[in-house]
């Protein structure tokens, strides 16, 4: 038996499929015990169809969806088309129609999983979506298998590429963030509409499907609180560094005693921890568990081949289930009722910039204001700011998020201080 491929779709991801199967064909056969063809591709309209043949892409393209959902002999669909409308109606009529689909859409999991994998099972079919997190990273299967036997307690990740690819720029070259979102853009890692990358959206979704994975829970989009790039200044990458952070956008999400919190923000990272040197387009994982402790899963979280290797991944494991009578067995096992985190019970230290009038006393009315809410000074830090102003930068010891959003509260209502920043410090 020969398993056969229906593509959605032939981008950047779909178009590094064949390379793949020819590259490693024998290896892939093996796993599988059977051949693997791409029998139909599904191309936007003629025109795409004739640049693509004249471009030497030797396949069989329909410009109609129902060539391949009515193709009996197509076992596996592969949508890489990307954003929610039309893949969700492709996946549902695949699913339906009792096809096997793997995905790397990360919007539509996030927002739509739910339903599609309940349907998946009640079709006795598989629904696989490993590169939808972390593109090359095997981080889904990792959490899904080998972590089966671990509590994990804190996921934080690095999971957009464009942003960290910014900050780097930012940070180790000093460009503006202008500048370095034209070169993300101009480099092909940004979405279409960059806003999701740089507004934390991006790595949100990505986080919203971690949480099935690493704690079985199911929270949607809305429950991920997000913050994007475009408010750091130069200033507080210059402060960082002097206070031994870099700044990264760090998703994070955690189980406290009451329950999942799971939020996408600009992070000091201290320059002592594995995320710190996760640089340029690179993505990682880092995962605290109780039994392994602390892992990291490191690599790209984009580009052609190591979004395609995650996808060729998905095609094996349905093939080899396949030859087993298993492929309807789902993605990922672990689910439990979804309980959220009591704001009380979220804690980390926060980085302030703060400016003040230059005359004495400031420093001790902020300190009050601070000692109101039981938050203690880790560190402080003074420079002037205008020729009448003071910046005062605190790092704070461990804090509650009530106590943050109770705290900037108090400082917005004196009317002489500006609040130039907040972000959070990883400890
Ligand atoms: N735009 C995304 C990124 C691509 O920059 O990480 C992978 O999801």
């Amino acid at each position: 038996m020969t398993i056969k491929l229906g593509l959605l779709g032939f981008g950047t991801v779909a178009s590094g499929i064949p390379f793949l199967l020819q590259e490693n064909g024998e290896k892939i056969t093996t796993a599988v015990q059977n051949q693997i063809e791409i029998a139909k591709v599904l191309v936007k309209d003629d025109d795409e169809k004739n640049r693509l043949l004249a471009a030497g892409n030797d396949y069989h393209f329909v410009t109609n969806v129902d060539d391949i959902i009515s193709d009996t002999d197509i076992d596996i669909v592969i949508e890489l088309m990307g954003r929610i409308e039309p893949a969700k109606t492709f996946i549902t009529k695949a699913l339906e129609a009792g096809k096997h689909v793997v995905s790397a859409n990360k919007d539509l999991i996030a927002s739509h999983g739910k339903e599609l994998i309940a349907l998946a099972k009640s079709k006795n079919v598989a629904f696989y979506y490993e590169a939808a997190v972390a593109g090359g990273i095997p981080i889904l299967r990792t959490l899904a298998n080998s972590l089966t036997s671990d509590k994990v307690t804190r996921i934080l990740g690095v999971l957009n590429g464009t942003s960290n690819f910014m900050l780097t720029k930012m940070v180790d070259e000093g460009w503006s963030y202008e500048d370095a979102l034209a070169t993300a853009q101009k480099l092909g890692y940004a979405e279409s509409d960059p806003t999701n990358d740089v507004e934390g959206i991006d790595a949100a979704y990505k986080a919203v499907i971690l949480s099935q994975f690493g704690f079985g829970m199911t929270i949607g989009l809305e429950d991920v609180a997000h913050k994007g790039i475009s408010t750091i200044s130069k200033d507080d990458v210059a402060l960082a560094q002097q206070l031994g952070y870099v700044i990264k956008l760090i998703g994070s999400i955690e189980e406290t005693p009451s329950g999942l919190y799971a939020e996408v923000s600009p992070t000091f990272v201290p320059k002592t921890h594995p995320l710190a040197s996760v640089n340029d387009v690179m993505n990682a994982v880092f995962v605290e568990s109780i039994g392994i402790g602390q892992s990291m899963y490191y690599g790209p979280g984009a580009g052609q081949k190591p979004t395609a290797t995650s996808v060729v991944a998905d095609v094996v494991r349905i093939g080899r289930r396949l030859k087993d009578g298993t492929a309807g067995k789902v993605f990922n096992e672990f689910s439990r009722e979804t309980t959220f985190a009591d704001l009380s019970d979220v804690k980390s230290s926060y980085y302030f910039a703060i400016d003040t009038p230059d005359t004495n006393g400031q420093l001790l009315r902020l300190a009050e204001i601070f000692n109101s809410e039981s938050i203690s000074f880790e560190q402080v830090l003074q420079h002037k700011a205008t020729s009448n102003s003071a910046r005062v930068v605190i790092i704070t010891h461990e804090m509650s998020k009530t106590a943050l959003e109770n705290v900037t509260e108090k400082l917005k209502k004196v009317s002489d201080f500006t609040v130039r920043n907040t972000f959070k410090v990883l400890s």
